[in-house]
């Protein structure tokens, strides 16, 4: 981890709404617990209701051992849990809408749920997997509580789990977003990097779209860190390397992974910094591939297309900010 990557220890009221999706495990469950021991009530946006209150749990002893023993404090913390299977766009859409149920405000909505080398699969909407669970399933997330966010008052913030394994994508070409070829030809990385590098250039879009309001879009890269990612590797060379590499000390553990996250999330010097790509709490370049102002819109575009039956009008009117 770079020297200077830390977050800042702030009192945050439980009146200061976070989502984080994929928070039962790896570098979610650590975003989400801090932002809960920071004050903010944080919701386990999760597809397994029995890992997420396995996690919930985890959290709440970790809080008294680590904060209530330290501080005397006697509090419990403001964590739920809410479903959301993020491959599926009807799960994504009645999470929302229970979500908007409870007429809470939003103010962070971390983006980090993923996955990658997962074999080739086709989603129930009959996408290929990694697309819809990283990118898509987000999106639709992001363009159905922005409104919600509009209304939550100054301060709100989207956050992308993307990757430097967006190199990978190499060059993005819009008639294959969806992967519809023979499944021989499918590469996980590349479609892992391409889904990524949505990610990064959603903020970057976003951020042009939503000038002078009171949301923020950035994206940023945890490092190579030691979760549960390497579960669906199903090559017995690559599970042997990543296990080797996790084994050996060479990856990040999840906090040093969240590290970078929970700054984006939290620190008040980053209020109204938008549309950057992250490396150890710095803004960082991202790849070429990713750059190109005319790939970005296209990708937007093209976005839109996949989710055409799940959102209003007035949903992708507000997502290009009229
Ligand atoms: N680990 C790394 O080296 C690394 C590097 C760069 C970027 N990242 C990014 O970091 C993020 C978090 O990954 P991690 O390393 O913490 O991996 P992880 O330990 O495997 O955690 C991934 C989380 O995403 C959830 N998830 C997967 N598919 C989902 C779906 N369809 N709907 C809802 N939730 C789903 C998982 O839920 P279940 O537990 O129910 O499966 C889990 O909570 C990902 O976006 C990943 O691309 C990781």
């Amino acid at each position: 981890m770079g020297a200077r990557a830390s977050f800042p220890m702030v009192t945050l009221t439980k009146n200061r709404i976070i989502v984080v999706t994929g928070a039962n495990t790896g570098i979610g469950y650590e975003i989400a617990k801090h932002c809960a021991f920071m004050g903010a009530t944080v919701i386990l946006a999760c597809r397994s209701e029995a890992r997420a209150r396995n996690a919930m749990e985890r959290m709440q002893q970790e809080y008294e051992s680590e904060v209530i023993t330290a501080h005397g404090e006697n509090n419990r913390l403001a964590i739920e849990f809410m479903h959301v299977d993020l491959s599926s766009f009807k799960s994504v859409v009645t999470f929302c809408d229970e979500f908007k149920k409870t007429g809470r405000q939003l103010h962070v909505l971390f983006c980090n749920a993923g996955l990658g080398m997962a074999p080739y699969s086709v989603t129930v909407d009959g996408l290929e997997l990694i697309l819809q669970a990283n990118y898509l399933g987000h999106f639709l997330m992001i363009a159905k509580l922005l409104d919600v966010m509009k209304r939550s008052g100054p301060d709100c913030r989207i956050l992308l789990t993307a990757s430097s394994a967006h190199s990978a994508a190499r060059r993005i070409d819009i008639s294959t977003m969806n992967f519809t070829g023979n499944e021989r030809d499918y590469s996980q990385i590349v479609y892992y990097g391409r889904s990524k590098a949505y990610q990064i250039m959603q903020a970057i879009t976003m951020t042009s779209r939503l000038k002078g309001s009171n949301i923020s879009v950035n994206s940023f890269h945890p490092g190579l860190v030691a979760t549960e990612f390497g579960r669906y590797i199903n090559n017995s060379c690559l599970k042997c390397c990543v296990k080797c590499i996790c084994g050996c000390g060479c990856a990040r553990t999840p906090i040093q992974g969240a590290t970078c996250g929970i700054d984006l999330a939290v620190n008040p010097d980053y209020s109204g910094v938008s549309g950057h790509y992250w490396i150890d709490c710095r803004i960082t370049e991202p790849k070429s591939c990713v750059r190109n102002e005319e790939t970005q819109i296209a990708v937007w575009r093209e976005s839109f297309k996949f989710l055409k039956d799940y959102l209003t009008e007035d949903e992708i009117n507000a997502m290009e900010g009229k």
